[in-house]
């Protein structure tokens, strides 16, 4: 890939275009060795090497990180106000990253942050269906009856019904906790399920998307990259 200089440097991280002009200008630039002073030089990703102060800077054109999304952070890449769950991916290179879908403020788990526009659209679009699995607590009991419904689809407004769904209890019957795998991903979807048959969310998280499972080993408000078979999976499912 042909890519700038500057906007190679600023990609990945080491400062605005108008910082990186000034490092360039001042000498602290070499591509394979050689000095370069120009930032309008175009600087080929996959075999030029480039050096800021004698390091190697690797261009990665897409980064994917899975966060486990604590609740109180909201899944936007940048807000005046809120923090966002792009602040809390703090090692990335890339200013250009946003969360794939959406998690409420106060709902908990996987959430998907990269800057691939196309994956993020493949995951997202409602024609593919992409399952995606939480964990709900309610507020009283499912009845099985109220479970087949939900299972069945309900209306969660006014002429708008869910699709098809899956649900488990983690313990019996009856339980307050459950497992709920869904196909789409229209605003408050689990809640609004829920509440059509007469039950209130009182702790939810996203346990899976595809073929993505949340990682145990991430406590809350940690993340990680995705593996090179994590990103594979991925871009395969929608297919
Ligand atoms: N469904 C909801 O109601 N909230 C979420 O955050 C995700 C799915």
């Amino acid at each position: 890939m042909l890519i700038r200089l500057d906007k190679y440097l600023a990609d990945m991280g080491l400062g605005t275009r108008s910082q990186v002009k000034e490092l360039i200008k001042k000498g602290k630039i070499n591509i394979n060795g050689i000095v370069i002073k120009d930032g309008n030089l175009k600087v080929d990703s996959h075999k030029d090497i480039v050096y800021f102060e004698g390091n190697p800077i690797v261009y990665e054109e897409f980064e994917y990180y899975m966060l486990n999304k604590p609740s109180g952070v909201i899944s936007a890449s940048n807000d005046k106000h809120e923090k966002t769950v792009v602040d809390l991916i703090t090692d990335k290179k890339r200013d250009d990253l946003f969360p794939i879908g959406r998690l409420d403020k106060d709902t908990e788990g996987l959430l998907i942050i990269s800057n691939d526009g196309e994956l993020s659209h493949n995951l997202l679009s409602p024609k593919k269906h992409i399952n995606k699995t939480y964990y709900a607590e309610l507020d009283k009991p499912l009845s099985k009856d109220k479970a087949d419904k939900v299972c069945e689809g309900v209306y969660i407004e006014a002429g708008v019904k869910s699709m098809p769904a899956k649900l488990e209890y983690v313990n019996d019957i009856n339980d307050t906790k459950v497992y709920l795998t869904i196909h789409e991903g229209k605003y408050h979807q689990v809640k609004r399920m829920f509440q059509a048959v007469g039950c209130k969310v009182t702790y939810l998280k996203r346990i899976s998307m595809g073929p993505l499972k949340l990682d145990d080993k991430l406590q809350l408000g940690e993340y990680r990259r995705l593996t090179i078979e994590e990103v594979e999976a991925l871009k395969k499912c929608n297919i």
